[in-house]
């Protein structure tokens, strides 16, 4: 089959294209509404069909003869444990936990928060929740409680479950006191806390609503699946936008197995029963695409790694890993490389393992820069795959399609569309570019199955976040071009989003926090780039009148203060003071200006530009400061 074609039939009769791979799945009630447009035309995927996504993903291979299959690899080299959990097994634990939730009231609807570390139970908590039709809201562990407050004031969760702690190389995390924190600040209030003990760190129960897991899974009853329709959501998935308060992507049961189960095949060319290995976190929409539902809907065993590429001893981890259990594909952000060939210029730890299982290298959550690519191919001597998604879609938009064809790569780019995704170059106005011009990636509506349905309570902000620039279009907020071979590059965000270490965080967050500080008069935050994590994250902040501040204090109490509010993870460790900031008349901080300085790309000075000579001044401190990326990168 050769791609060209797939994709034409994709992008002509979708509806047709889409049934033939909702076939691959086990349905109560196969869909007649394969794609339907409501009165304000929405569009809906698998509107009427029945279905549970745990039973397809569990139970159905269990019926099928995988009962005795590993489903899940737990390799934690932070504990020194290692287990494996078969379809069977997964299976009791799961309906098993699904009673325990049931038992606390937990119905079809109903949300639960899931804020765990990378253990076998992050997986069976989202898989029971789905078993009961209810959804599931994860959040990843490196959020601090005012995050993950506000997703639980947002989400309105039935219950909580978390672990005692998390491990971060040498650094064991409690959880439990963060999440005891997060409930107090939310005006939300769940009804249940269920609470995963550690031998690492025991959590204090204190609380009323307090409930042990394990007690917990010995007194209940195992619950069946609840049937689903196929435009119920699944999950809500917190992502940065551009201001403060994150979006929750709401996805629907029927799009999301579908799209996940045919990407298996189309683009990771994966048969049931192999080994596939997303080295991410179950907080990530990677880690939930492809280290839960994808792999586990195909009927492939998955790992859960509770490491780094590097320090978990050492930069052999990854192609131990692969080694020891057979992975034949690895999925992991560009930046995890980037780390491996900082600490391991010539590979000489991959000499110690056998990797000849591995087949392809997959790599996403960031541009894969050409360096890295090179390196990664030279000394692995592997296909290696840049795809390019985000969380909203769930899965790849662009993609070498390794199961139907795979097309030659061209470093720097994410190579073509995969079939469903209909990409587009746009100008400001709308207009279609030619190849070879930078413009807005937008992609043709209707998207494919799998694409977010809505921003969860607040459907009109996903119409003007996405579909009112571009009418027709999804605006995907990243920049980039088609060459004339129609191979796409993303060049980066042309929103207020950055990306550190694969991380997506919003700068407009983080303004907000810092411009809370009493010495501040004006702030604003950029990314700047930075060779191992991609873009870290610098505050430019201008002081109150009159206020005296030794630089060294302002910054540390600002780093205080974003690593309270959001976390770690937001790697927030530089602030420069300066004399002004480069504005509108109307008072508007440039704040692409100030990207494409950092960028070291050509800058768009806007006509509004309240005073020119503010550019020149910022630029030369931002020189004088290290802002500025050695490497000039094209413009946006
Ligand atoms: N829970 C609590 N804290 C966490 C955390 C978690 N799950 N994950 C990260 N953190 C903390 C880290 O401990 C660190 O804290 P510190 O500033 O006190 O040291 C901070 O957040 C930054 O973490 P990280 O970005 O992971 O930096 P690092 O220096 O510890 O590790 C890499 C560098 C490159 C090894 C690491 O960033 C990495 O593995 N990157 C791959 C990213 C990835 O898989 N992304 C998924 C998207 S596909
Ligand atoms: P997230 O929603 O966290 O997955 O982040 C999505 C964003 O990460 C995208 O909008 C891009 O800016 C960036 N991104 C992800 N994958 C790639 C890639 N392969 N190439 C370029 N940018 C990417």
């Amino acid at each position: 089959m050769s791609y060209r074609s797939e994709y034409q039939r994709s992008i002509e009769q979708p509806a047709r294209f889409w049934a033939e791979q909702a076939n691959a799945l086990p349905w109560y009630k196969f869909p007649q509404d394969i794609l339907t447009q409501d009165n304000e035309g929405n569009y809906h995927w698998f509107e009427d069909g029945e279905m549970n996504t745990a039973y397809m993903a569990v139970d159905y291979h269990v019926d099928n003869g995988r009962g005795n299959q590993p489903a899940i690899i737990y390799d934690s080299p932070v504990t020194n444990a290692k287990s494996v959990l078969t379809y069977k097994q997964l299976q009791q634990q799961v309906a098993l936990f699904a009673g325990v939730l049931k038992a606390r009231g937990v119905t079809k609807g109903d949300r639960v928060v899931v804020y765990m570390p990378m253990i076998n139970e992050a997986v069976i908590a989202m898989l029971a929740v789905a078993r009961l039709g209810a959804i599931h809201s994860v959040v990843f562990g490196g959020f601090a409680p005012h995050e993950l407050a506000v997703r639980i004031e947002d989400a309105a969760p039935k219950v909580i479950v978390t672990a005692s702690c998390g491990i971060e190389v040498a650094k064991v995390i409690e959880y439990k006191p963060l999440v005891d924190e997060a409930i107090a600040l939310s005006a939300h209030k769940p009804d249940c806390c269920i609470v995963l003990q550690r031998p690492q760190a025991r959590a204090e129960m204190h609380s009323t609503i307090d409930v042990d897991w394990t007690t917990a899974m010995a007194d209940a009853r195992p619950a069946g699946c609840v049937a689903v329709k196929g435009t119920d959501p699944l999950y809500i998935l917190y992502t940065s936008g551009t201001t403060g308060k994150p979006k929750g992507v709401v996805r629907e049961n029927g799009g999301h197995a579908v799209a996940l189960k045919y990407s298996m095949s189309a683009v990771y060319n994966m048969q049931p029963g192999d080994v596939f290995w997303a080295a991410s976190d179950v907080g990530w929409v990677v880690g939930h695409s492809y280290i839960v539902y994808g792999p586990l809907l195909h009927g492939c065993t998955t790992v859960i790694y509770e490491g780094k590429p590097v320090r978990t001893p050492d930069a052999g981890a990854f192609w131990r890993m692969v080694e020891e259990y057979k992975v034949k594909a690895l999925f992991a952000a560009p930046t995890a490389f980037r780390a491996i060939r900082k600490e391991d210029p010539q590979a000489s730890e991959l000499n110690k393992y056998d990797i000849s299982s591995l087949s392809t290298i997959f790599m996403a959550g960031e541009r894969l820069d050409p360096p890295t690519y090179l390196w990664t191919a030279e000394k692995t001597a592997k296909s290696i795959v840049d795809h390019w998604w985000q969380t909203e879609t769930g899965w790849a938009i662009c993609a070498n399609p390794m199961g139907i064809e795979e097309m030659p790569a061209k470093p720097g780019s994410s190579t073509f569309p995969t079939p469903g995704f209909n990409v587009k170059i746009l100008d400001p106005r709308g207009n279609e570019l030619p190849p070879g011009h930078q413009g807005a990636v937008a992609i043709k509506l209707p998207m494919p199955p799998g694409c977010l349905a809505t921003i969860w309570g607040d459907f009109e902000r996903f119409k003007s976040g996405y579909l009112k620039d571009f009418p027709g279009y999804y605006c995907s907020g990243d920049g980039g071009y088609i060459d004339d071979d129609g191979y796409v590059y993303i060049m980066g965000r042309t929103d207020d989003v950055i990306n550190v270490a694969g991380h997506r965080l919003s700068t407009g967050e983080m303004e907000e926090i810092i411009a809370a500080h009493d010495a501040i008069a004006e702030c604003t935050v950029i990314g700047v780039h930075c060779p191992l994590k991609g873009q870290t994250p610098v505050g430019l902040v201008l002081l109150k009148d009159g206020v005296a501040i030794d630089e060294d204090t302002l910054q540390a109490e600002l780093i205080a203060m974003v690593r309270k509010e959001i976390g770690p993870i937001a790697c927030f460790n530089r602030a420069v003071v300066v004399p002004r900031l480069p504005k509108t008349r109307s008072g508007k901080i440039l704040r692409k200006l100030l990207r494409q300085i950092a960028a070291n790309q050509e800058v768009a000075v806007p006509s509004t530009i309240d005073d020119p000579g503010s550019v020149a001044e910022i630029e030369a401190i931002m020189q004088a400061q290290g802002l500025v990326n050695d490497i000039a990168t094209e413009t946006q």
